[in-house]
């Protein structure tokens, strides 16, 4: 039974440039769940090998080249690290055509600097998730040009992004390399910083006596139910810890000892560090310097 997104793509030839982890984890939920099929997904890849283990395991059909891909395909996903993208992509930039609907996941990789380098795409997009894809749960943010123009609203187009990306999260329609950046740090690394936290609970607990096992349990427990009561109920955040917080309870002495350690400048600074090097890394020799 195909979905409303899965008719929408139905007709589309898929190219991913990149056989890696990203192409993955996409790629498997949406064959899973028959949005795509895998005799739409080319994919090409620098090594033969694991282009070879994809095709394995997802059928899809492999091509020996990005020539290849770029004649086969409507579609295009660039799927390479950000710091092979202008490798990538140089050497094929005659082969696309305005044909071709070009979507970007390479981190850092500003819409400015893809479209002077394929001028000729007319609808090119930018697309930031994170590995939560693998489980459909992913915050995931876009921006595209038409035309060599920015979108204004997301009701422009990219049609395509939404029927192929929305399946795999929550989508947000995001202006601007800072608020992709902010983006890249706050949900991109933010699974990583959530698990740091996780860590910590986990061991409070146990220094108390609790096997290992059932601390982890009580602690996926506790952020489980924290993030589905913000997001199941007509709450925000601040309201919701004030229900649960008496002023004279237990609670308010550990959000007290929190606020006290400047727990929030530490946060901020932890954040900033992770924007930082973000920044020198577009800084280093990617497609927004080589151009
Ligand atoms: N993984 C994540 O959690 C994540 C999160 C957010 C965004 N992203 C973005 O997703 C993109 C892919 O990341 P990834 O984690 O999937 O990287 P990855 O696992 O390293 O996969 C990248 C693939 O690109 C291939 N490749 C490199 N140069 C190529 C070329 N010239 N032609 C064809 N294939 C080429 C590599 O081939 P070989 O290694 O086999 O030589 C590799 O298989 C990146 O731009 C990244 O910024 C990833």
């Amino acid at each position: 039974m195909f979905s409303s997104d899965s008719i929408i793509l139905k007709n589309k030839k898929i190219g991913f440039i990149g056989a890696g982890n990203m192409t993955q984890h996409i790629l498997e939920p949406l064959l899973k769940d028959n949005i795509l099929k895998s005799d739409q997904i080319f994919v090409s890849n620098r090594s033969a090998s694991k282009l070879q283990k994809l095709k394995d395991k997802l059928n899809i059909i492999s091509c020996n080249s990005n020539e290849e891909l770029l004649e086969k395909s409507d579609i295009i996903i660039l799927s390479v690290k950000p710091q092979d993208l202008y490798e990538a992509l140089e050497p094929v930039l005659a082969y696309f055509e305005p044909r071709h609907e070009v979507i970007s996941l390479a981190a850092g990789a500003s819409l400015k600097s893809l479209s002077k380098l394929l001028p000729k795409v007319s609808l090119l997009s930018r697309v930031m998730l994170s590995t939560a894809v693998k489980i459909k749960q992913s915050a995931i943010a876009y921006d595209f040009m038409k035309n060599g123009q920015f979108a204004q609203s997301e009701d422009d187009g990219a049609f395509n992004v939404k029927s192929l990306f929305s399946p795999l999260g929550k989508l947000f329609f995001l202006k601007g390399d800072q608020a992709f950046r902010a983006f890249t740090v706050g949900s991109g690394s933010g699974v990583a910083l959530v698990y740091e936290l996780m860590i910590y609970w986990q061991g409070w607990l146990k220094d108390y006596g609790i096997t290992e096992k059932m601390a982890e349990q009580i602690t996926q427990q506790s952020f489980l139910a924290a993030s589905k009561m913000a997001i199941n109920e007509e709450q925000s955040i601040e309201d919701l810890q004030q229900a649960v917080t008496s002023t004279k309870g237990i609670t308010i002495e550990a959000l007290d000892a929190m606020r006290a350690s400047n727990l929030e400048g530490q946060l901020h600074h932890a954040f900033e560090q992770a924007r930082l090097k973000d920044v020198k890394l577009a800084n280093l020799k990617t497609i927004d310097n080589t151009k």
